[in-house]
């Protein structure tokens, strides 16, 4: 007896130590650089990069920032104004890294266009549990998200599929959630996320309630908070036509339940010259950038404004 309890005496230590030890594998990364998270696994081969500023406040905020097709996590880090903002707010951000040929996002699988269906957006909500769990002090409450292209595209999946993670969402130049989704939908993430040109030509014009019931569908029954969203879109873009600004908002709009033809108001060279800021109501408004191209610049200040970070 005596003997059998001081095995599992010592078996629980065992365990503590194992425990401990994992828990060290996911602590936050050194911070001032950006560092790729090795012990990151989630259900596609998607990895993580992450930025921590040197100054972090005692209960952070986490920016996720997703990169557009050709693109990277080195690369997005280097190339958009969200390590600085980092720097001076003192929020963390996780770059998800996409492991497809030609750098682009699943946003047209049965699997990315669902809650828990185990594509890329499954994913990068893992990446948000990952840092949840590595620095427990993070506010859960100020979870943000942004992309650009196929990162837009994605952050329109993730507010759809992860509505409860994200406090808002700022969309770059995307297309509506589902507008890529085939016609026999693929299976899986992991084969070679399709491209779809009636979306991306700007020929999928749909009703409000077709459009909301598409993202609603991806997170059946769910009745929970969502992510206010911020849309952007230029008037001269050739890759992701213009129309797509339009079927986005009047997506979220449908899920919101505002009238999209009525903005409750209309700001004029905001937040900067020869752009428009339009609101819906106070979980959703667009910026039309009539001038700008494929991809909108990004207006970090603006953003950090929306988010509530500045
Ligand atoms: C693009 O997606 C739509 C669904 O939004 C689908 O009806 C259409 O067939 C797809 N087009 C292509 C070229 O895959
Ligand atoms: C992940 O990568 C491994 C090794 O390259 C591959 O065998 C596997 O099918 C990939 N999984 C997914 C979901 O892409
Ligand atoms: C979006 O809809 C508004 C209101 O109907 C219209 O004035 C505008 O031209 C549309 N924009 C695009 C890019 O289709």
């Amino acid at each position: 007896m005596r003997s059998l309890s001081f095995l599992f005496v010592a078996l629980l230590a065992t365990a503590g130590a194992l425990e401990a030890s994992q828990e060290a594998e996911t602590a936050l990364p050194a911070p001032g650089s950006l560092q790729q998270i090795k012990d990151f696994t989630g259900p596609t081969n998607a990895s993580l990069y992450i930025y921590v500023p040197p100054k972090l406040p005692p209960s952070p905020a986490l920016l996720v920032a997703v990169h557009h097709c050709a693109g990277n996590a080195p690369g997005f880090f280097r190339s958009t104004p969200y390590k600085a903002l980092a720097d001076a707010h003192g929020f963390i951000v996780a770059y998800p890294h996409s492991y497809h040929s030609g750098g682009c996002w699943d946003v047209s699988s049965r699997a990315t266009l669902k809650h828990g269906g185990g594509g890329d957006s499954a994913s990068i909500a893992a990446m948000v549990g990952w840092v949840l769990k590595a620095h427990p002090a993070t506010d859960k409450s100020r979870v943000y998200l942004t992309g650009t292209s196929s990162g837009a595209m994605m952050t329109n999946v993730l507010a759809a599929t992860y509505p409860e993670l994200f406090a808002a969402a700022v969309v770059y130049s995307g297309v509506p959630a589902g507008c890529f989704s085939m016609p026999v939908a693929t299976a899986s993430s992991a084969e070679a996320p399709p491209w779809n040109s009636t979306c991306s030509q700007g020929k999928l014009i749909s009703s409000v309630q077709h459009w909301a019931q598409i993202a609603k569908d991806m997170y059946p029954g769910y009745s929970g908070p969502r992510p206010r969203m911020r849309i952007i879109h230029g008037g001269t873009d050739t890759a992701l036509l213009p129309p797509n600004y339009n079927e986005t908002i009047k997506q979220w709009s449908g899920v919101f339940g505002y009238d999209w033809t009525k903005p409750v108001s209309v700001k004029q060279d905001t937040p900067k010259h020869g752009y428009s800021t339009t609101s819906w109501g106070p979980k959703l408004e667009g910026v039309w950038a009539a001038k700008e191209g494929h991809t909108v610049p990004y207006m970090g200040e603006a953003d950090m404004k929306f988010f509530g970070l500045g």
